[in-house]
């Protein structure tokens, strides 16, 4: 059994214009395509990054076809840059309200539709994600700018690729 793992950017919606057919991390794709209106994932879950280097707004996407960039939730059409996140099952994350994993922290195991109802305070200022992939997302209802936080140690929001430390709504990245 292999599985197969591809992702097809196009330059114009609807699956038209120039295309690059990625099979795996790609640090820079702007030798391959300029902008990126549509895509389709024939296998595996990727995030997409804004800029190259992984850097910029990133976008989580699994197997399916994107027509415009709406569709990922994108707030513009450049993708410079993706990587495939791996397969896991389990799922455990630690939030913190100080950086460097000091002052109160919170266990999770499941999503969070909003921060604020449990963990009562508008930011989060370091984590370290036990098991599993999850989504920081900006606003509560999984809105917003995400970031994708693999298993590791994030001692302030840099280190997730925020600019600021709100989070707003929490998931398990469940790549099915
Ligand atoms: C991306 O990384 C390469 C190699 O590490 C570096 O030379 C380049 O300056 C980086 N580009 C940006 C925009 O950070
Ligand atoms: C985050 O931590 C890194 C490494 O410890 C440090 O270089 C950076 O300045 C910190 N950023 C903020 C915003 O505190």
């Amino acid at each position: 059994f292999v599985r197969i793992v591809s992702i097809v950017f196009y330059e114009e919606r609807d699956f038209q214009g120039k295309s690059y057919d990625c099979k795996g991390d790609s640090v820079d794709l702007h030798g391959f395509i300029h902008r990126c209106n549509s895509v389709k994932v024939e296998g595996g879950w990727w995030v997409l990054y804004e800029r190259n280097n992984y850097t910029g707004y990133q976008y989580i996407i699994g197997p399916g076809e994107y027509n415009d960039y709406c569709h990922w939730m994108g707030f513009n059409d450049c993708v410079r840059s993706c990587r495939i996140i791996k397969n896991v099952r389990l799922y455990k994350l630690k939030l913190f309200d100080r950086p460097d994993f000091e002052g109160t922290s919170l266990e999770l195991t499941e999503n969070m539709k909003s921060v604020h109802e449990k963990w009562l305070r508008p930011e989060v200022r370091s984590c370290k994600v036990m098991e599993g992939s999850w989504v920081f997302f900006e606003h509560p209802n999984f809105c917003g700018r995400q970031y994708l936080l693999e298993k590791g140690e994030y001692r302030n929001h840099s280190a997730w690729g925020a600019l600021k430390a709100i989070v707003g709504s929490i998931r398990r990245l469940e790549l099915m």
